[in-house]
C-alpha cells in the first residue's frame, strides 16, 4: 500500500476496514442523514465559503472524538495508520480529520485537489467508502488523474480505503444512481 503511494501518488486497500465496523459507520451516516444533521458542504475557505452543488453536491459532518463507538475504533484505526506512515515514509503527519459524506443520486464533486492555496498541511488524502454491494455501472466512481498517467476510476464500495497525496493528485467524484456515503479525511502536519 504504502509502495504504491509513493511511486503512483495513490493506492488502494480492498479491505482495509472490517465489515461489522464499516456497516455501523454506515449505519451512523445514515442516522445522521435521517435526522437531518449532516450539512451541505461548502467550497471556498473561510468568508469565501459558499455552497455550489454544480461543483460540489455532497452533504458532510466533521466526526469528534467520542461521538460514537464505531466512530472512534475508525478514528483508532487512521491513527494506527498515520503512525505507520510516520514511521516507513517519514512524513511527520500530526493528526486526521475527517468527515461523513453522502451524495444522493446525482451528486458530484468536479475535479480539484484537497489542499488549500492558503494551507498546506494537508498531505495525505483518505477515502474509506460504506456502501454494500456496489456495482460499478451505479456510478460514483471516484477518479484520480495521476500526473502522466492514466485516469484510475475507484468504484466505492464498502471496506475499501483509498490514500493520495493531497498536495498532487486531482481528483473527481461522479455522480451515482444510489445514495453513496463515504467517511473522507486528511493526515495533517501541524502548520
Ligand atoms: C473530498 C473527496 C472523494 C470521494 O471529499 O474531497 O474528494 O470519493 N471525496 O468521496
Ligand atoms: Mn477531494
Amino acid at each position: 500500500m504504502l509502495d504504491n503511494l509513493v511511486e503512483h501518488g495513490w493506492s488502494q486497500h480492498q479491505l482495509f476496514l472490517p465489515a461489522d465496523l464499516t456497516l455501523a459507520l454506515a449505519a451512523e451516516c445514515l442516522a445522521l442523514r435521517n435526522v437531518d444533521a449532516l450539512k451541505w458542504a461548502s467550497v471556498g475557505r473561510g468568508k469565501q465559503q459558499t455552497r455550489q452543488a454544480s461543483i460540489r453536491g455532497d452533504q458532510i459532518r466533521w466526526l469528534k472524538a467520542g461521538q460514537s463507538l464505531a466512530c472512534d475504533r475508525y478514528l483508532q484505526i487512521m491513527d494506527n495508520l498515520r503512525l505507520l506512515l510516520n514511521r516507513h515514509l517519514f512524513l511527520g503527519l500530526d493528526e486526521y480529520e475527517s468527515h461523513f459524506a453522502f451524495y444522493a443520486p446525482g451528486a458530484s464533486y468536479m475535479k480539484h485537489l484537497d489542499r488549500f492555496r492558503d494551507d498546506d498541511c494537508r498531505t495525505i488524502s483518505a477515502v474509506i467508502y460504506l456502501n454494500e454491494d456496489w456495482l460499478p455501472e451505479q456510478g460514483g466512481a471516484l477518479r484520480l488523474h495521476p500526473e502522466g498517467e492514466c485516469t484510475q476510476d475507484i468504484t466505492p464500495l464498502a471496506c475499501r480505503l483509498v490514500l493520495f497525496l493531497s498536495a498532487d493528485m486531482q481528483h473527481e467524484v461522479l455522480p451515482a444512481t444510489r445514495d453513496r456515503m463515504s467517511l473522507a479525511g486528511w493526515f495533517r502536519r501541524r502548520s
